[in-house]
């Protein structure tokens, strides 16, 4: 008989490793993926080019009724899909990081996500990354982690990754930008980022990818065995 196929939230700051963490460990796990992250950020991309603003609740109603947001696993990862448009370069750029932010504190983005993500996960066999998996959208999640890291080696990181892209940016810049979305996401109202009590923390600073998955499979392992 197969494993009960479970719900895995992975939740933690940006640049902690969770993107690439949780598309390893879904591989491994034979799970599919979910990067609830691309999908706040196509909200954004869509609200950016209607061209209104982050705090016009009708607007931000409106697009959130009209845009179907899909993953396509083709091609090895993870395609995001805007009305079937791949949007997944255009979402990663720091204007729409920013904005991200900014729009995932409403309310109505998050509620229209909540719906999504939940008829996403609901059949199991996923691994969620996000802020609020483990806390709002699967409480009774059957493994919560919490991923974290340091700010400097989170704005270290997302450096390189922007340089590698071309992108002319200071290694301060990317730090100052990492300290202010963690304190826009830690202080906003509706689902703050905050560790779920029952969550089990991994701090990635000093760890390797190789690592961080060996510490994570242990606990589904050890969790599975009493299930
Ligand atoms: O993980 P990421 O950097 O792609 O996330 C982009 C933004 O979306 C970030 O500012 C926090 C927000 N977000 C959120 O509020 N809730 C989630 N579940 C995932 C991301």
């Amino acid at each position: 008989a197969g494993h009960k196929r479970l719900i895995i939230a992975i939740d933690g700051p940006s640049g902690a490793g969770k993107s690439t963490i949780t598309k390893l460990l879904a591989d491994r796990l034979g799970y599919i993926h979910i990067d609830t992250g691309a999908m706040f950020r196509t909200v954004a991309l869509a609200v950016r080019r209607a061209g209104v603003s982050p705090d016009d609740q009708p607007a931000l109603a409106r697009i959130c009724h009209e845009c179907t947001i899909s993953f396509e696993r083709t091609n090895g990862c993870c395609q995001v899909l805007l009305n079937g448009e791949d949007v997944s370069r255009a979402i990663r750029t720091p204007e729409i990081s920013l904005l991200t932010s900014a729009i995932s504190a409403q309310k109505v983005v998050r509620d229209f996500l909540l719906e999504l993500q939940r008829q996403m996960g609901s059949a199991g066999g996923v691994v969620l990354e996000g802020r609020d998996i483990g806390t709002v959208v699967f409480p009774d999640a059957d493994v919560k982690f919490f991923l974290s890291a340091s700010a400097e080696e989170r704005g270290r990181r997302r450096y390189l990754e922007l340089r590698a892209r071309g992108e002319n940016i200071s290694l301060e810049e990317t730090i100052a930008a990492v300290v202010q979305r963690d304190k826009q996401d830690e202080e906003r109202e509706h689902a703050p980022l905050r560790r779920a009590a029952d969550a089990i923390d991994i701090d990635s600073s000093g760890l390797s990818i190789e690592e961080v998955l060996e510490r994570m499979t242990a606990v589904i392992e050890a969790g599975l065995g009493g299930k």
